[in-house]
């Protein structure tokens, strides 16, 4: 771990977690491109998001498709937060974070049977399924598991094993539009027959927005159809409003008001009059703003007045902007006059390889650092191995020090798993 001297304080502006000679200082360390978070930040917006909904009843699943890595992992859990899991892969890494199996909510799609034995055998027991044929595997994976387990425990009570709590999540077209995602409150019927044949009960609706929503409208104006759907489950305990909230990339624009949102949704709660469990799995809103990658300019070519920058990293390393869509400020921070339209390449010739187009930026020179703002969700989560470039480091900078939280990858890890003697 490496302290900071007062640099951190002279930022160029609030959405950069860091000044230009913590950057340098950074690059100079790890070496580039690499992916900063700030730590700090980190625990203002999980601060912020928690505060915001007052409701009693409430638990924080951070939805780690966003963001797998265990040292930021287990800063969510140090606030109380459990963790939304959409693959078995994400509950394996809660495991490894800290977080025990209760605090987990597998809210995803389409396991095979040894996929949702071994969820059950990791210990999860929320569990809100996609399918009616999803809610019947996990029901009779369940049932076999309890028989072969019953004889180990023979003397009452059961083991903590016999708990399950499922839901369902919900596919409404006027709300959830075309989505393949969810059950229809037409099946909710057979359902619950079905939970009933395995002596279990349904007792969760489970709701996703859809990501990147930004219209804190779009929330609270469903709040009442989904409480009203939830009692059409007569066991039904808890509303998981699972994750989508936005976040501001243009930071010019409208962002999702979590202080609106979370007053709305509590008074409504509070109006049913019942105790019941609300479930909340921010993603990107929780961890977009708290990352920052870096790399460095390789390469400067003019075409006319338009700057052609040539950088260290590639799509493969941030894969959201330019193959998935999305708009990701870029800043550098070289003070200029005169900024230029400019294009920030990736280094390969790939033709989707840019990290930004047309940005506005100064005249730039070869080893200068650049900054590509709000990575923290989906950023270093969706990178990849395609165009054979190892993956950068990560690191967390916090209260004056930082440190490295993944280390990078050589190119040995593109062999991984080959069998190079066949
Ligand atoms: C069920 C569920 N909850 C939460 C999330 C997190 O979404 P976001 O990052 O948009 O908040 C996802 C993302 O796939 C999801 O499928």
């Amino acid at each position: 771990m490496a302290r900071l001297d007062k640099k951190e304080t002279q930022l160029i502006s609030s959405f950069s977690l860091f000044s230009g000679e913590v950057a340098q200082e950074l690059v100079n360390t790890y070496g580039s491109p690499l992916y900063v978070y700030n730590g700090d930040r980190l625990r203002e917006t999980i601060e912020r998001i928690t505060k915001a909904i007052s409701y009693p009843h409430t638990q924080f699943r951070f939805a780690s498709v966003t963001n797998g890595n265990i040292a930021l992992l287990k800063i969510f859990r140090s606030f109380g937060w459990g963790l939304h899991a959409n693959t078995p892969g994400d509950i394996y890494l809660g495991l490894q974070a800290g977080f025990d199996p209760s605090e987990i909510v597998y809210s995803g799609s389409n396991l095979n049977r040894d996929e949702m034995l071994q969820v059950l055998n990791w210990g999860v027991t929320t569990l809100n399924l996609d399918s009616l044929a999803q809610l019947q595997l996990c029901c009779e994976v369940f049932a076999n598991r309890i028989s072969s387990l019953l004889p180990l425990c023979s003397s009452a009570p059961l083991p903590p094993c016999h708990f399950l709590r499922l839901g369902l999540r919900l596919n409404l077209p006027e709300i959830t539009g075309d989505s393949r995602i969810g059950v229809r409150p037409e099946e909710f019927a057979d359902a619950i027959a079905l939970t009933h044949n395995f002596g279990l009960k349904l007792s969760g609706l489970h709701f996703y927005r859809g990501t990147g929503t930004n219209a804190t409208t779009a929330f609270t104006q469903v709040i009442d159809t989904l409480i009203a759907t939830a009692q059409l489950l007569p066991d039904w305990e808890y509303l998981d409003f699972g994750g989508g909230f936005g976040y501001p990339y243009h930071h010019n624009k409208t962002a999702f008001d979590w202080e609106i949102f979370g007053a709305e949704l509590t008074e409504r709660i509070r109006r049913l009059g019942r105790k019941i469990d609300l479930v909340i799995e921010p993603g990107r809103s929780a961890i977009a703003g708290c990352a920052t990658l870096l790399a460095q300019v390789v390469s400067i070519k003019w075409q006319g007045e338009k700057q052609i920058i040539g950088v260290d990293t590639t799509v493969a390393n941030l894969s959201v902007p330019s193959v998935h869509g999305g708009y990701r400020e870029i800043i550098t921070w070289k003070q200029a006059d005169n900024p230029f339209t400019t294009d920030i390449c990736g280094n390969t010739t790939y033709s989707r390889d840019y990290l930004g187009k047309n940005c506005q930026l100064p005249a730039l020179e070869i080893g200068d650092i650049v900054a590509i703002l709000d990575v923290g969700a989906y950023g270093y989560a969706m990178s990849s191995h395609f165009l054979h470039r190892p993956k950068p480091a990560e690191v967390l900078l916090e209260n004056g020090t930082h440190r490295l939280i993944r280390q990078r990858e050589d190119y040995s890890v593109l062999l991984t798993n080959q069998m190079l003697d066949n």
